[in-house]
This record gives structure tokens, sequence and C-alpha cells, in this order.
């Protein structure tokens, strides 16, 4: 039996934190144990807002050497930057050819962007979401992994998949979004009614996997929490309770024993082991990350490889497509 495939593209514009690494990335280990899949660095996609050339390089190989150094074998996942398969620019054209303008102006993502940045609307952020189709379709991935806010760009992708299949025939293969067992919600440790984020201008709200053991156990310590210094999983106690879900995932514990290990500490004890966890569980992937990056030749050698390899499943799609709609083959 031939295994579903599954297409995922990941922004390089950051450092994953403990947030995304709770939330999504600790699944993605398991997910290449049972499908087929292919992991890129969407940089075409950073292109959308500025991007310092210096900075958009280093992040790109920041992340490949991050979706390694997690746990993703590159002998038997294809991981790949964007940029380095053209099929994607030139799908992504063919299919602007059918999407309409009505759709992308109902995209969200698209409004929320450009509220933010209004010197820039480029035309890229408008057709961002054609990109993301083409991503998918190009390698006909039947799941494709994403959060909640992500849903509505493979509705879409669905839609210009199916017009164009019922032009052409069956060309594409429609794919599902696939939302994975939610993994743990995280907050912000200095504000933590609001998700841990990266673009959080408190560098303390924040723990990126990037950060040393000391560093860690720092923002844990600084951690905002409340005046009752009781170790209780509550709504009242929006601070205490991340830091217990974080515990929680760390030690593979369950929250109420996580509760009663704490019972008869105070905040002061219970934050520093909290620090410490985090700190002893995330130091083996830092490591691995910096052993990866110590070698620019080789993680440039992975990449290429990976290319290769998505530039030959591409071409087949694309291929089809061209001679579907006519062109001279
Ligand atoms: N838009 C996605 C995000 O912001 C990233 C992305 C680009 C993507 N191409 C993709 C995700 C294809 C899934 C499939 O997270």
């Amino acid at each position: 039996m031939t295994q579903k495939r599954i297409f995922s593209g990941i922004q390089s514009t950051g450092i994953p934190t403990l947030g995304s690494f709770l939330g999504a990335i600790s699944n993605w280990e398991k997910l290449s144990a049972e499908y087929d899949c292919l992991f890129c660095v969407v940089d075409l996609h950073a292109i959308t807002v500025r991007q310092n050339p210096e900075t958009l390089r280093k992040y790109g190989r920041e992340m490949l050497a991050w979706l390694i150094a997690l746990g993703l074998n590159p002998e038997k996942n294809i991981l790949y930057y964007q940029s380095h398969v053209p099929a994607h620019a030139e799908l992504s054209w063919l299919l602007n050819c059918f999407a309409y303008m009505g759709e992308l102006n109902r995209m969200t993502q698209f409004k929320v962007k450009s509220a933010k940045n209004e010197e820039n609307i480029n035309v890229g952020l408008y057709s961002y979401p054609v990109l993301q189709a083409a991503d998918i379709l190009l390698y006909r991935a039947d799941l494709v992994p994403v959060g909640e806010d992500q849903r509505q760009h493979i509705e879409l992708c669905r839609d210009i998949a199916g017009r164009f299949n019922k032009i052409y025939g069956d060309i594409f293969t429609i794919p599902e979004a696939y939302i994975p067992p939610v993994g743990a919600k995280i907050m912000s440790l200095q504000n933590p009614t609001e998700k841990m984020s990266k673009s959080d201008e408190n560098v303390n709200s924040c723990v990126y996997l990037s950060d040393s053991p000391d560093a860690i156990i720092k923002k844990f310590k600084r951690a905002v929490t409340d005046s009752d210094n009781t170790v209780k999983f509550s709504q009242e106690k929006p601070g205490i309770s991340n830091l217990l879900t974080i515990y929680a995932c760390m030690t593979g514990k369950k929250i109420a024993d996580c509760e009663a290990e704490f019972a008869d500490a105070g905040y002061g004890a219970f934050k520093q082991a909290v620090g410490e966890a985090v700190a002893q569980n995330l130091a083996p992937y830092r490591d691995e990350h910096a052993r990866i990056m110590s070698d620019i030749g080789e993680l440039d050698a992975i990449a290429a490889k990976g290319a290769k390899k998505a530039a030959e499943s591409a071409a087949e799609t694309l291929a089809k497509v061209k001679k579907a709609i006519g062109f001279v083959v």
C-alpha cells in the first residue's frame, strides 16, 4: 500500500518557540513515521513582507536545521527550500489564472496583514494563498497539517483544484486540512491570557528553542502569576495554569499529579522546577541544532538533495497541467 502524502509549509521568519514546539512541532516526528512527508521552508512566501537579505538566508538555514534537530530525518522525509524548486512559482502563475479576485479579497490573513503593512500591500501578499495552493497541489498531497488560522487557505486550494479539474479532467488531488490532535496551547509568560508569540515585544514572554538553559530558567522565574500562592489549575489563575500545562507536557505527568507535587511548595520553587524541566527537555534539541549549524556545507547538501527529490515529483504534476492547458509540449 502506498502511504498517504503530507505537505507542510513552514515560515522561516524566526526561531521556533516553546509554544509552537508543544502546540504543533512535537507532532511532526509522529507524522513522518506514518506518512510520506514533504517539509518545505517557504522562503518565497516570506518575501511578501520586506526581508533583510542576510536575515532571510540565516533564518532559512536555521529553520531547516531545526526541522532536522527536532527529529525529521532527511533520508525519510523530503526537506527543502521553496525557492530551490522553480515549479512552485511556475504553477503559482498558472493557478493565478484560475483564482478569482473575489476569493482572494475574502482572505482573512490578507486583510490582517495589509492592515498591519499599509505601506507595502504588494501583489505577492494578495496572491500568497495561490502560491500556497501551488505548494500543495504540486505534490498531490492528501493531507496538509495546519493550524486553524490556515483552514481558509486550504479551502481556497480545494476550490481552485476542483475548478481546474472540472475544466481539464482529473489532474489535481484534492487535499484536506489535517488539524492534528490538539497539542497544548501555551500562553505568554508575561501576559498569560495571550498566546505565546515570537512577535511579542517583551522577550521574557516567550521561550525560544535556542535559549540557553540559564536564560530559560530566568524567564520562568520572572513568569507572571498571581498573589494567591497555591499551585492549582483554574481559569482564575491563567499564569499558574499555563505553567502547570508546560510542566505536565515536559514531564509527561497528569495536571492533577503536578498540582499534588507542588501542593506544599511556594511559587518560587514551582517556577524554578518548571524552568528546569523545560531547560532539560530542550537542551538535546538545542545541542543537535548547534551541531547541524556548525556544518553549513552539509546542511546545504541536505537541502540540495531534498530539492532534487521535490523537483522530480513536482515535474510530473507540472507536465500534466501544462499538457492539459494546451501548451505546446
Ligand atoms: N501559510 C502558511 C502559514 O502561514 C505556510 C505555508 C505556505 C503552508 N505554504 C504552505 C502551509 C502549504 C501548509 C501548506 O503557516
